[in-house]
């Protein structure tokens, strides 16, 4: 199996080691390839706000840099880990600018035979709010969050917090390990199921606005009254019905603005 790191610390410090000693433990649970892709080594300028790569699709980004290769390295990968440590008790810049580049695939998500982990090394605070923020990034993305792992790393760290960051790591790389292996496919939440539908009524409804996301959606087969998800994964029929329910209020809604607007 093979892991992708996308790092997010702009050093080899904290976040670098948590990143290693899940890597030793998932090497020691069985065949596993680990690539680290130290986001500072990587030319991804910040996102210039023109909006095209939503509009009309990525391919027409005024940006040239390695952003293609980067989302080719996730594809390339079975599972991601997102690593960053708090800064202003949020992801680093780095981190960041890595997800605004990549802000197209929350409109086109594409990642849905992917797992993820995902990592935060904190001085003190923020780290929830933190995996929280990575959570809705890449489950939107499509990724399957299978574990995460926050850790308290201040300076002069006491042998007790070093050892339950050590734990949490052995079991995340365990959790992560285990889903990898077993590749099952995840039953969508009603939160996923929700954002589904609403997506679908945004992406149907504003064709005109939005025809890259139109055209994507049409061509996965997700504009089709018959889709209940991204995926062929079931779904609660519960969840179904609210969905659906909150898709027929979004229309409602566009659609109103819309003649508003005429
Ligand atoms: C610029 C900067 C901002 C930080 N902001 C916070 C913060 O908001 N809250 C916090 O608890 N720790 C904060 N920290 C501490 C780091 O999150 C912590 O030391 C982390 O483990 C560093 O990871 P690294 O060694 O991988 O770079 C900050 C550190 C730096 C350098």
């Amino acid at each position: 199996m093979k892991v992708l790191v996308i790092m997010g610390s702009p050093r080899k410090g904290n976040t670098y080691r948590a990143a290693q000693r899940i890597e030793d433990v998932m090497r020691s649970l069985g065949d596993v390839e680990f690539d680290y892709l130290m986001l500072r080594d990587v030319g991804l300028e910040p996102c210039r706000g023109c909006a095209l790569c939503f509009e009309w699709g990525e391919e027409r980004c005024p940006v040239r840099d390695d952003a293609p290769a980067v989302e080719e390295k996730m594809h390339d990968a079975d599972g991601v880990i997102f690593a960053s440590p708090v800064y202003g008790l949020n992801v680093t810049g780095l981190m960041k600018t890595f997800i605004d580049r990549f802000s197209y695939i929350f409109h086109r998500p594409r990642f849905f035979d992917k797992k993820a982990l995902l990592l935060v090394t904190t001085g003190i605070v923020a780290e929830k709010d933190v995996l929280d923020y990575l959570d809705s990034v890449a489950g939107i993305w499509g990724f399957d969050v299978v574990s995460r792992a926050g850790l308290v790393t201040p300076p002069g760290i006491t042998p007790r917090q070093a050892q339950e960051n050590d734990q949490k790591l052995a079991r995340a790389a365990r959790e992560f390990f285990r889903a990898l292996a077993e590749g099952r496919e995840r039953r969508p939440g009603l939160r996923s199921v929700i954002i589904f539908h609403s997506q679908r009524a945004s992406f149907d409804e504003l064709a005109d606005s939005a025809p890259a996301d139109h055209a994507y959606w049409k061509e996965q087969g997700w504009l089709d009254p018959s889709a209940r998800y991204y995926t062929s994964a079931p779904v609660n029929p519960l969840y179904d019905v609210v969905g659906r329910i909150v898709e027929w209020f979004v229309r409602r809604r566009i659609r109103r603005d819309l003649a508003a607007m005429r």
